[in-house]
């Protein structure tokens, strides 16, 4: 049942081109430049007159929902926020019919996320599902939504689940940015393409993971671990210090690069492996800057590039590199090798990757 892998994480991870091809085929024609979802197309006058996109989520889920905020932000330009269920059910939050709330869930039963809809229901939104589980709670209980098709995903740290759900997102994303005129049918479609690739990219990068397993072996035993990242990355990194935790109940923490200075620099001397997303787009030479203050504290970097990066290079301790692509799809591939990178430390370890302790795979209580 595992198809010849150790674990079912590791089997997941390596399901991802599938799922992600899954989750987008049949939506979208790449060369048209046509995105159809019939969650989205029964109901584009609700979006295109939402004033705000709420989007509501728990743990792994919630970073999916992060990486959907600046994708729908920076292409559909309306605004989003982005919650954890369980502060927006509790806070008494400001939510009207104008608001559009998009609920994400692999299960669909996360407890607080399914308090989360009804509450929004109850306020006059029109609330959206992103899940993976057919018929589960949440995508009942939503008005619309959109499936992730990444399979039954059983490892209870959340991986192709994540990868499709940014899927989903980024096509929302695109759906709505182009029916509102901030994005031509060319560029669409140039973006599409680019996406189509995204599942043999994916495909080709999995092979890097004797690499990952060196760097795993050399930081196994470390106590603490930074994982940085900035714009579409950002969420990435906190995603890539979650997975750590989890499996290898290694203290992690993710932030965003330039949060660095404001306190967790502190923590940087030479027993510190920092985990930095490097691509070549996102904010490039802010990131460097970054990488040469962590240097400078003697602290290790692993990095993650895209190919044929050479400034970098130069400086990293360690550096795992990604194909090109546009960089809002970077998401997508970068969190391969922090998939990878948890999953290799847990196993050298000796934990149980595939349920770990103290974890369920839907917390269906609060
Ligand atoms: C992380 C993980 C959890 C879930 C969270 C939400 O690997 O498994 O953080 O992401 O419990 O679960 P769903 O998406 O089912 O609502």
């Amino acid at each position: 049942e595992k198809g010849g892998y150790d674990h079912f994480m590791l089997k997941e991870i390596h399901e991802q081109p599938k799922a992600i091809l899954d989750t987008y085929r049949g939506r979208m024609l790449a060369d048209e430049g046509i995105i159809r979802m019939a969650g989205i197309d029964d109901h584009i006058n609700k979006f295109m007159n939402a004033q705000r996109i709420i989007i509501v989520a728990c743990g792994t889920s919630w970073h999916g929902g992060l990486v959907g905020e600046y994708l729908i932000e920076e292409f559909a330009r309306i605004p989003v926020e982005v919650e954890y269920a369980s502060e927006f059910r509790y806070r008494n939050p400001i939510v009207t019919s104008k608001d559009i709330v998009i609920a994400i869930s692999q299960s669909g039963e996360t407890a607080d996320t399914l308090a989360a809809i009804k509450l929004a229901k109850s306020k006059g939104a029109f609330v959206f599902g992103i899940c993976n589980v057919v018929g589960s709670s949440i995508a009942r209980e939503t008005d619309a939504g959109a499936y992730t098709h990444a399979g039954p995903e059983i490892g209870v740290a959340s991986t192709k689940a994540f990868t499709t759900q940014i899927t989903v997102l980024t096509l929302i994303a695109l759906k709505l940015a182009s029916k509102k005129g901030e994005l031509s049918k060319p560029e669409l479609s140039s973006l599409l393409q680019k996406m189509q690739l995204i599942p043999g990219k994916i495909e080709n990068l999995l092979k890097i993971d004797d690499k990952v397993k060196e760097i795993a072996a050399v930081y196994k035993d470390a106590p603490n671990c930074l994982y940085l990242g900035r714009g579409f990355n950002f969420p990435v990194a906190l995603e890539g210090a979650l997975k750590l935790k989890e499996i290898s109940y290694i203290h992690a923490e993710g932030y965003p690069a330039a949060e660095m200075k404001h306190g967790p620099i502190a923590l940087i001397d030479e027993n510190m492996p920092i985990v930095v997303i490097a691509t070549n787009k996102g904010h490039y030479e802010k990131v460097v800057s970054n990488i040469q203050e962590i240097k400078s504290r003697a602290g290790k970097i692993i990095a993650i590039v895209t190919e044929g990066d050479t400034q970098v290079k130069e400086i990293a301790d360690h550096v795992i590199e990604i194909p090109e692509t546009e960089e809002a799809l970077t998401p997508l591939l970068t969190t391969i090798p922090l998939q990878l990178l948890s999953y290799h430390i847990a196993v050298m370890l000796g934990k149980n990757v595939d349920q770990p302790r103290n974890l369920a795979k839907s917390v269906t209580v609060e």
